[in-house]
């Protein structure tokens, strides 16, 4: 989250969960070590190229394991679709929104298609 949203944060836990009140200079410290370390703009997306559907993949696709196991792969957007439907039967993948579906399969299909992997591998 972003600076801001991080000192939202702090109040809405001193309001709603009676976190105690940080000193000043503490909060400060904390604000910029939590917006250093979990900000926005310093993550670097985990090397996400920029693009629609970025977003998406970044926070639906690394709950059960890590980025890297999707940017190894090179696919063609019907073998990426047939992915997503292996996630959510097999894996147990909350089924995505359809508008995020999209954005994530294009996402998929431009960045990590047929072309732009060394490995070309299918998925079941
Ligand atoms: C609910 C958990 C879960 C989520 C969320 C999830 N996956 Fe997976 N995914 C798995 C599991 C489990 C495996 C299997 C790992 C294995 O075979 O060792 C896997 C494997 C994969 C593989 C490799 C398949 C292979 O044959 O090696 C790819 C590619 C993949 N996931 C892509 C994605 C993408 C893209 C997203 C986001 C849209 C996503 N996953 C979200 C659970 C999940």
């Amino acid at each position: 989250m972003s600076r801001e949203e991080w000192d939202k944060l702090l109040d809405r836990m001193v309001k709603k969960y009676k976190m105690h009140p940080m000193e000043p200079w503490a909060r400060r410290l904390v604000l910029t070590y939590l917006a250093s370390l979990l900000g926005v703009d310093k993550q670097d997306w985990r090397g996400l190229p920029p693009g629609p559907g970025r977003e998406q993949v970044f926070y639906s696709c690394q709950a059960c394991h890590s980025l890297a196991i999707v940017k190894q792969q090179g696919l063609s957007r019907e073998s990426w679709d047939e992915s997503l439907v292996w996630m959510v039967k097999k894996q147990a993948m909350p089924p995505l929104d359809p508008d995020d579906r999209k954005l994530i399969l294009d996402y998929l299909a431009t960045h990590y298609g047929l072309d732009s992997s060394p490995r070309r591998r299918r998925i079941r």
